[in-house]
């Protein structure tokens, strides 16, 4: 493994430009994240969001550009290599096996684990149903409680990034709070968050920095607090842009 620089980014995204066959989903985004906070990317629907946590899981392979990790160059690493690296993710849609019980689809994300913190016992105190509900199948369970499974999924390859794509989509406002309130004692953990949400106000409650994709570029970046509506409408929307 690479040294580690306490003061260097725990991810580093430069200058990456992805093609969906021959539409350009993502114009030279870069952006870097600090160790140990939770970072968001909001956007409206079709801003690029998935296609950038993709290519940065390894899913997507970029026309230019690299991901770093730790300072280490990733971008050539298949998606598996990337999660013994220590990048996770938790896709759009959480993509369970739907006929594996729940317990299997948590060890699936043990495949290519990371020695760390997180077990399927840590997991299962995380989210105190889960234990007694493991051999159920997972379309059993609500879309709440996939998404949990498929954040559970993702924590046991203990992860130094957690990769969160539109938790809340499709779940009751409630179990997106819940979801959401988990996040401080994920980053405690020791990992970084990078999560994108089309509902701006939740994900810039949580979040301790923000950017803003539309149509495949970064709009706007700054902490939450330091960014006004009219510049996050702005950067969201486009307008003002052309008008
Ligand atoms: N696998 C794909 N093949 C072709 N086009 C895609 C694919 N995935 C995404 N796109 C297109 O790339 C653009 C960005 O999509 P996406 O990254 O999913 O945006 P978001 O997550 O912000 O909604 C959209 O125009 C979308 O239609
Ligand atoms: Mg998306």
């Amino acid at each position: 493994m690479t040294q580690r620089n306490e003061s260097a980014p725990v991810l580093d995204v430069r200058d990456l430009t992805v093609h969906h066959g021959q539409l350009r989903a993502l114009h030279g985004v870069s952006l870097s994240l600090p160790a140990g906070g939770v970072h968001a990317i909001i956007g409206a629907n079709g801003a690029g969001k998935s296609t950038l946590m993709r290519t940065i899981a390894g899913l997507h392979r970029p026309t230019a550009g690299s991901v770093l990790l730790d300072g280490a160059d990733v971008t050539a690493l298949r998606p598996e290599r990337r999660v013994a690296a220590g990048i996770a993710l938790v896709p759009e849609a959480r993509r369970l096996f739907a006929s594996l019980t729940l317990e299997e689809n948590l060890l699936v994300g043990q495949t290519s684990a990371r020695p760390g913190p997180w077990t399927l016992d840590e997991v299962y105190a995380l989210f105190g149903w889960m234990r007694e509900r493991r051999s159920q199948r997972a379309a059993q369970l609500s879309g709440g409680e996939q998404q949990a499974v498929a954040i559970g999924r993702a924590l046991v390859a203990n992860p130094r990034v957690l990769l969160l794509d539109e938790l809340s989509l499709g779940l009751a406002p409630v179990v997106v709070r819940q979801i959401y309130d988990l996040l401080p004692r994920l980053v405690d953990s020791g990992l970084s968050v990078l999560l994108v949400e089309q509902d701006v106000s939740q994900a810039l409650r949580v979040a301790s920095y923000a950017h803003c994709l539309l149509e495949g570029r970064i709009t706007l970046a700054g902490h939450p607090a330091e960014l006004t509506t009219q510049q996050i409408e702005a950067a969201y929307f486009g307008v003002g842009v052309s008008a």
